[in-house]
This record gives C-alpha cells, structure tokens and sequence, in this order.
C-alpha cells in the first residue's frame, strides 16, 4: 500500500510510520511527503529516508482554491492508497476532500469530541479532565469532526503541564497511527454512517 504523509512540524508522527514501514510485514511504504511550508524537520526527516518531497505554500497561490487544486494534483500522482495529515497545520477543501474521501486520515491530540483544534491537550489541562488521548479520524470539511477511526486514552497527571502532557499523548498517538494504518492497509476498512470498521481477522 502506498502512504502519503502531510506533515507541517516536527514530523515525530512521519518518523513513526517510515520506520514501522522498514518491515515488508507492515504492508505499506511512505511515497511521498508533502508540506505547507519549507525547512520543517518533517521534511529533512523524509529527505534522509530518501523519500521524495513536496511543498505547497498557499502564499504561492492566488486563492486557496489554487492551493487546494496543487496539493489534490501532486497527491494524486503519487496514488495513494491512503492520505495521511500528520501534524499538518492546514485546512483541505473540497477538492482534495473529494479526490480521497475516505482515505484521507488525520491524528489529533485530545479525545475528539472533546477539544478540537490547535489548543487540544493545554485545552484538556485547563478543563481538568482525568483522561485525554489522542484520536485518528477521517477527514471531512469541518476542524476534527470526521468520522472516528481509533482512539487511545492517555491519563492526565497532577503535576502536569502543557508540555508533559504534550508528549505522554504524542507516544500513545504514534504506537496508535502505526498500529491503525498498519492494519487498515492490511484488512481494509469501511465506513458505516459514523463508524469506520476495520476486520478484525488479522487481529
Ligand atoms: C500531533 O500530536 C498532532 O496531534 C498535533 O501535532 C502533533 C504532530 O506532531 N496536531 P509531529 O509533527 O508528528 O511530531
């Protein structure tokens, strides 16, 4: 199977899924890499594993929409079997939604419907919750309210702070991106209303 991996930052998510894909029995490999913006450690991280690289600034487009019809074009050539935002600070339109419903995946740092958006583990910490996590979901036009994939809960502790707490979810967020893509490029996946179900033969 054939990843594409949009990364805006650090690109710890990227890392994760390069390396589960060094094994023939993952299933899948990362074909391309895609950014936002340029000189990201996500990037230098897929140019070291020799994987091609692509950015898109919207500021290089007259509209958004211009931008949208660059990322859906140069994604598509690249046939993806699945789409992967990791860490992508970027809102995709319609076009792009169009082109891989369904197999367009995004991972985010609190227990959706809880806290969307870029605040998600110092919004958890300021609302006193016990228990955040991280949670993959599918795409869809609205910020973090696709239907959900997988989550994974991760505790909050007394002593935390937005950055402790930051990290603890980014190791529960990884082992869970690699684990779900791994088994939905091996078993498929389909969508049910609200519910996407993954087989659990390999399991
Ligand atoms: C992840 O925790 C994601 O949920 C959030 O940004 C982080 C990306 O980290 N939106 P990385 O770039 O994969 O290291």
């Amino acid at each position: 199977a054939r990843l594409v991996v949009l990364v805006s930052g650090s690109g710890s998510n990227l890392q994760a899924l390069m390396d589960a894909c060094a094994d023939d029995a993952y299933g899948a490999r990362v074909v391309a890499v895609g950014a936002d913006r340029d000189g990201t450690v996500g990037l230098e991280r897929a140019a070291k594993a020799g994987i091609p690289t692509f950015v898109h600034k919207v500021v290089d487009y007259p509209d958004r929409q211009g931008w949208d019809a660059a990322m859906t074009e140069t994604v598509a050539a690249h046939e993806p079997t699945l789409v992967v935002s990791a860490g992508f600070l970027k809102i995709l339109g319609d076009s792009f939604l169009a082109k891989f419903a369904g197999r367009f995946i995004n991972t985010h740092n609190s227990l959706l419907p809880s806290f969307p958006g870029m605040r998600g583990p110092a919004a958890a910490l300021e609302y006193g919750v016990r228990i955040t996590g991280a949670t993959l979901f599918l795409c869809d036009p609205g910020v973090d309210t696709g239907q959900i994939i997988a989550q994974v809960a991760v505790p909050v502790a007394d002593d935390d702070t937005v950055d402790t707490l930051t990290e603890r979810i980014k190791v529960a967020e990884r082992e869970q991106l690699v684990d779900t893509v791994g088994r939905m490029v091996r078993e498929g996946w389909r969508v049910e209303g609200r519910r996407v179900l993954i087989p659990l033969s390999f399991r």
